[in-house]
Formats: structure tokens, sequence, C-alpha cells
């Protein structure tokens, strides 16, 4: 086989989007060259997401559709985390893929490619046996601006409902120098906006003999001159030290707005879920969030219908929201999922009453939004410029706390406005966004 065409469709968080950013550089670095559509590719790739079934549904639709549809003389290969799950039984599923590779695996991804050249059927990366964290200078972004960069991979939680342990492996944390060097090359890049990524960052723990815990590293990366804002994603509450907020009063740089996922609201789920911290725990948590004098944004993940969720359980959660006054949550129906602990659990929920629930939340969470969001008007806020909507003649920008703030500008419009930073007033607000017009005219 000779493809050097490529084609790559990712799903899933952030971190799936960062890894592929790494899979198309080490890509491009072969020799190979990407292009828009599977059609034109010998080489499909999809990076894929099973943290609930509809996630991993999704791949198997993809691969379904061409097996119908043809594909020949096209090598297909599935990566990320149902690759990592489901292992060489996708090869009986859908018998035209060649390679199936795990995250943990991406390090050999130019051996395996070199494999594949030479017309090997089954490639397979499935180790989770690691130390490494997938580190390469070919990472190619796709935002000009705003930048991801992995700090830890892998999670040694165990969450009865998660199945990220199982498909990306133990903890392995990146060092400090490693970290750093890439942020200040980002910054010479033009980057402005990093954000930190990994499955749990607050169990970030320096390999090298600085040993930094997350808080230190969060704190000199917000030093890098030219790094204007700096965000980190996901936290565990259990990990969530006091010294992170105290880094966030301390760094100018350092994003107001923190996502702290939750769960659910009630101490006997949480227990249930392995979570490793009761309501008073979390709670402790969101006063230091609350107490500082940054304006910090808080948002959060809610699983609604765990198995043994009962009405009183799910009453706790709705008044958990009510208590802490999220900016915004992603809530979820519970997806019993391979692996996992919450799978052999007695008294799962059925399906219809995970939807009530799930409804319920979110039409309380949208209420809320509607007032919050509300509050901000008449406030003048700084973005970052990210797009432009010119149907709409709009500017969309991002606000420090994460928000998305689309603004009118007085100036006629220029592409170059993107990248930039600007004040802007909010005068409208909505359930899910703020609008506003820049308070800079420029001469
Ligand atoms: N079912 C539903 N939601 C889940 N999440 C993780 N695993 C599951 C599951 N099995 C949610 C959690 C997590 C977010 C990334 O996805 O809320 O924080
Ligand atoms: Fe999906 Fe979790 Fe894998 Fe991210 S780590 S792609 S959310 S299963």
């Amino acid at each position: 086989m000779t493809a050097k065409t490529f084609y790559l469709e990712t799903f899933g968080c952030q971190m799936n989007a960062h890894d592929s950013e790494k899979v198309v550089g080490t890509l491009l670095s072969k020799g190979y060259t990407q292009v828009e559509t599977p059609e034109a590719a010998e080489l499909v790739l999809y990076n894929t997401c099973s943290i609930r079934d509809k996630a991993e549904q999704k791949v198997f639709h993809r691969l379904q559709q061409f097996k119908r549809e043809g594909g020949k003389g096209k090598t297909f290969g599935v990566l990320g985390c149902v690759a990592q799950q489901e292992g060489e039984k996708i090869f009986e599923k859908a018998p035209f893929v060649s390679l199936v590779a795990g995250s943990a695996s991406y390090t050999k991804l130019p051996e395996m490619l070199v494999q594949l050249e030479a017309g090997a059927r089954r490639v397979t990366g499935l180790s989770l046996d690691t130390e490494e964290t997938f580190d390469t200078p070919f990472t190619r972004r796709d935002n000009p601006h705003r930048a991801y960069l992995t700090i830890i991979e892998g999670c040694d939680k165990s969450c009865a409902y998660c199945v990220v342990p199982f498909t990306r492996g133990p903890e392995r944390s990146r060092t400090s120098e490693s970290v750093l060097a890439e942020v200040r090359q980002l910054a010479a890049l033009g980057y402005s906006e990093v954000q930190l990524l990994g499955q749990n960052v607050n169990s970030y723990r320096d390999p090298s003999p600085a040993g930094w815990d997350f808080a230190t590293l969060l704190e000199r990366v917000g030093e890098v001159d030219g790094m204007r804002r700096v965000r980190f994603t996901t936290s565990h509450p259990r990990d969530f030290g006091k010294s992170i907020v105290d880094a966030i009063d301390r760094g100018p740089a350092l994003c107001n707005h923190v996502h702290l996922p939750v769960q659910s609201g009630s101490d006997r789920i949480l227990n249930a879920m392995q979570r490793l911290y009761t309501r008073a725990d979390y709670m402790k948590r969101i006063e230091w969030l609350k107490n500082s004098p940054r304006n910090i944004s808080i948002t959060t993940d809610i699983i609604v219908g765990f198995p043994g969720e009962t009405e009183a359980d799910f009453a706790q959660t709705l008044d958990l929201l009510n208590q802490v006054e999220y900016d915004s949550i992603f809530s979820f129906k519970y997806s019993p999922r391979p692996n996992t602990a919450a799978l052999a659990m007695g008294d799962q929920i059925p399906e219809e009453e995970k939807t009530r629930r799930l409804t319920v939340v979110q039409e309380q969470q949208r209420a809320l939004q509607i007032r919050r969001n509300a509050e901000a008007i008449g406030t003048e806020q700084e973005v970052l410029v990210e797009g432009r909507n010119a149907a709409l003649g709009q500017w969309i920008g991002r606000t420090s706390q994460n928000r998305t703030l689309n603004f009118t500008h007085s100036v006629a419009a220029e592409d170059s406005l993107i990248g930039t930073y600007l004040p802007v007033r909010v005068t409208r607000a909505g359930p899910n966004s703020l609008a506003g017009e820049s308070v800079i005219s420029v001469m």
C-alpha cells in the first residue's frame, strides 16, 4: 500500500481533539497529505469516543456507511477510545479495518504506518502498559490563537460509571520543563491562549526532580511572556486544592473559569459512583472559588439516572445546582459502559425516567442561566475575538469566564480583528450567550 492521502474525523472530548492534532502532525511529517473528505483519501481514520453508548455508536455507523458504499482500495483505521475498548473485535465487526490503536500507543504511530504501507492487514496498538506520554514536535494545531497542551494523560481514579481508565490507561505526567518549553514555543508562534489538558489535571505531578504539583505548574505557565490566557480542564474535586484558587488569585493570565464536575448532589450516589468526595467536600471547594476576589465562573458535569438514584437523590442534585448557581453545565443520562463497576449494579433506572430527569435538570438550569446571564448586562468584558458571523454582522468573542460574547464593532469589518483582545459592553443576554458592542472606536 502506498496511501499518502488521509482523512481524519474526530469524536469526543478536547483530549481527543488534541490527540488528533498530534496524529495529523505525525502523518504530515511522514509525507502524508490531509484531505477534506473520506472519498478523496486513501487512508481513512476515525478518532473515536466511548464515554457514552451514543458516542460509541457513531463510529460503527460511519464504518457501516462505508461497508454499503464501498471504500475499495482504501485503508481504514480506528483510533482512540473505542479502538482501545473493543480492540481486535473491531476487525470482526468491520473486516475492512486494518488499524486499531488506542491513545496510549500513538508514540508508535510511525511504525504502525510503515506496517500498513507494507500491506499489513491487522495492525494494532493496544497496550496500556506505558509510562510514556504522546509528545511530538509535529503537532498541527487547528486554531492559530488558542492552543491545547497535554500535561497529563490517563486516569488513576475508578469512578464506577467511567470507561476512561480502561481506554486511556494509567496516569502519566509530562515533565514541567517539557510543558514550559512548549508553552514558550507557542507564545513565540503567536498563540496567546493555552488550555492545559488532562483527564484529571489536578493530580499532575512533575516526574522531574522539581516535583511540581498542578498549582505550581499553573502559576509558572501563567508567567510565560506572551501567554495572555491560561485555562485548564478537567478537574477532579478530590484533588482540587486551595492552592489552585490561590494561583488564580495571583496570576492575571489565569482565566476566571473552573470546570469542576460534581456528577451528583447526593452523598449516597457520590459514594456509589466512587467519586471519593462528599457533597460537603465539594461545597468547600465552591466556597473557595466564590470567596476569590476574581470573578471565577464555575461550570460542571451532571449524570442523571445512575443505578439506584431515587427521587430523593435526584432532588439533591437539583438542590445543589440551585445552591451553586453554575454558569453552565453539561448534563448526561447515565450510560452503562463495558468493564465498569456500575454495569453490574442492580436497580438500573428506566430510559424514560432518565430522559425525564435530564429534561428537569436542563429546564431548571436554563432558567438559572437566563437570570445569571442577564446580570452581566451593562458590564464591560474583555474578549478574545475568535470569529465572525458575516450574516449577522457580528464578531464572535470569548470572555475570560469562557462565555461566548457576540458583538458588533463600529469600524468597518476586517478579518484582522480575529485573534485580538477587545473590551466589549454587554447589552443583551440569552440562556447560552451574551451579546454586546465593542467599546473601542479605532480612529
Ligand atoms: N454515562 C453518562 N455520562 C458519563 N460521563 C462519563 N461517563 C459517563 C457514563 N457512563 C460524563 C461525566 C463526565 C463527562 C465527561 O461525561 O459527567 O464528567
Ligand atoms: Fe470520550 Fe473519554 Fe475517550 Fe475523551 S477520554 S474520547 S470523553 S471516552
